[in-house]
């Protein structure tokens, strides 16, 4: 079968739905649980280091793989420098992205639930203290959570079988403004909040006894997975852009308001955690704690909640679409199977492992991973083992492997424009900066430093 790749109507077009792909749970639940346990300022301020060094250049990289080849991560490599063992890669972001998504599937069941008992009236109304219970209470319901998550599951592969086109880029292109704004209305809320200056001093004030080896690659780790980067996901992604876009701008534009969503949600979320007396440290239950009552503090409450676990629901599916395309495309162009054969496998794959991560605060708790539930284990091994290797094949490959002039026509399109400076610093971050960074933190994990 002859694998038809649709380039996106309009440069927006592609880069609304590269933004849709990016922005996600990353930003709205991780970031914020995670600069919560890292201590804050500091914490992100190493984030938006990573960012500024790995993130934007390794998206970049990715970019220039993808449409310089209109193919995934293997086929790419096989053209661009054939007999290359980096092809092999592709295994990793593969592999990767089918454990991420599945652990990721089960926050989006979360959310589905908040969504319904906001529908249904149920949500507000309650004590802080008692927020925390009810969401103990939901993940340690094995039903109701594998329910919830298989219905995502059932939603987002639904989408995916009508293509790529009508799916990503319609949901993307309509529902992200939306959120933008509703974050903008949340965050102005939580400033107004009675002590919300504590919430913005814990986010801001940087603090380096705070953070710690763990914040370092908790922070590299995040900005890997909020750009979505390491997984091949932007190649494939970059694979469907179209030879004119302007590859630097569109890495920029991109991870400037990914990031920004991130900064966002912390306004959001540490005001209130501090007005309320909440502990910051509360991992990944800490946004299920405090959005309640944040909508509690809006007039029409019920009627915030619904849209914004609407609005989070679609930016977390158009995440998981581009998750679970990395694994179709790749089925695909490795085995010339159909698009319904390969969405097929990926399906089962993925709900096999968000089934066993949504039991793991209840039925499989007492399974243990590096000290770990196995939800909180993905959640350490995806971004900040998978994410980190594939970001450093990708630098090594780009910035040592592949010729100057592919680097140098797909930033430039051929010469059309200028891209000395940018070239230069993306060039030098892959070569040095990326590897030995990415390098330093294995040798941390093995205990070597
Ligand atoms: N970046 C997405 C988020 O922040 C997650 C993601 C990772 C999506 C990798 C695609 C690929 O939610």
């Amino acid at each position: 079968m002859k694998n038809k790749r649709i380039g996106f109507a309009t440069r927006m077009g592609a880069v609304a739905a590269t933004v849709g792909s990016a922005v996600g749970l990353g930003n709205i639940w991780r970031f914020p649980y995670q600069a919560g346990e890292n201590g804050g300022g500091a914490y992100i301020l190493v984030y938006l280091i990573c960012v500024l060094l790995l993130g934007v250049p390794i998206m970049m990289s990715e970019f220039v793989i993808g449409r310089s080849t209109h193919k995934s991560m293997k086929g790419a490599v096989e053209q661009l420098t054939p007999g290359s063992p980096f092809k092999y890669f592709a295994y990793i972001g593969v592999l990767g992205a089918l454990l991420i998504c599945g652990y990721y599937s089960v926050v989006c069941g979360w959310v589905i639930e908040y969504l319904w008992s906001s529908v249904s009236g149920n949500l507000l109304g309650h004590t802080t203290e008692q927020y925390s219970q009810i969401f103990n209470t939901f993940v340690g319901n094995p039903d109701r959570c594998v329910l919830w998550t298989l219905l995502f599951l059932l939603l987002n592969f639904l989408v995916l079988s009508r293509g790529v086109e009508k799916g990503i880029e319609r949901i993307a292109n309509v529902m992200m403004p939306f959120l933008f704004l509703l974050l903008i209305v949340f965050c102005v809320n939580s400033l107004l909040l009675p002590d919300s200056d504590e919430g913005m001093e814990f986010l801001f004030d940087i603090d380096f006894d705070d953070l710690g080896w763990k914040g370092v690659v908790d922070a590299m780790g995040q900005s890997f997975m909020s750009l979505s980067l390491g997984v091949t996901c932007l190649i494939t992604f970059s694979s469907y852009f179209k030879d004119d876009s302007n590859l630097m701008k569109d890495a920029v534009t991109i991870s400037s308001l990914d990031t920004l969503v991130a900064i966002l949600a912390g306004i959001m979320i540490f005001p209130a955690v501090f007005s309320f007396e909440l502990e910051p440290n509360a991992g990944p239950k800490l946004i299920f704690e405090i959005l309640p009552t944040i909508f509690q503090q809006l007039p029409g409450g019920t009627i915030w909640a619904v849209l914004f676990f609407v609005l989070l629901f679609f930016a977390s599916i158009t995440s998981t679409i581009s998750l679970s395309e990395i694994s179709i495309a790749f089925l695909i162009d490795e085995y010339k199977i159909s698009r319904m054969k390969a969405i097929a496998i990926t399906a089962t794959l993925m709900t096999i492992v968000a089934v066993l991560s949504a039991l793991s605060f209840s039925t499989l708790s007492d399974i243990q991973l590096l000290g770990r539930n196995i939800f909180d284990f993905l959640d350490f091994v995806g971004p900040n083992i998978f994410m980190l290797l594939g970001g450093l094949v990708t630098a090594v490959y780009v910035g040592w492997v592949l010729k100057k002039d592919v680097i140098h026509n797909q930033l430039t399109n051929g010469g059309k424009h200028k891209a000395s400076f940018v070239q230069a610093y993306v060039v030098f971050c892959l070569r040095y900066i990326a590897p030995v960074a990415i390098v330093i933190i294995f040798l941390y994990y093995i205990g070597v430093i």
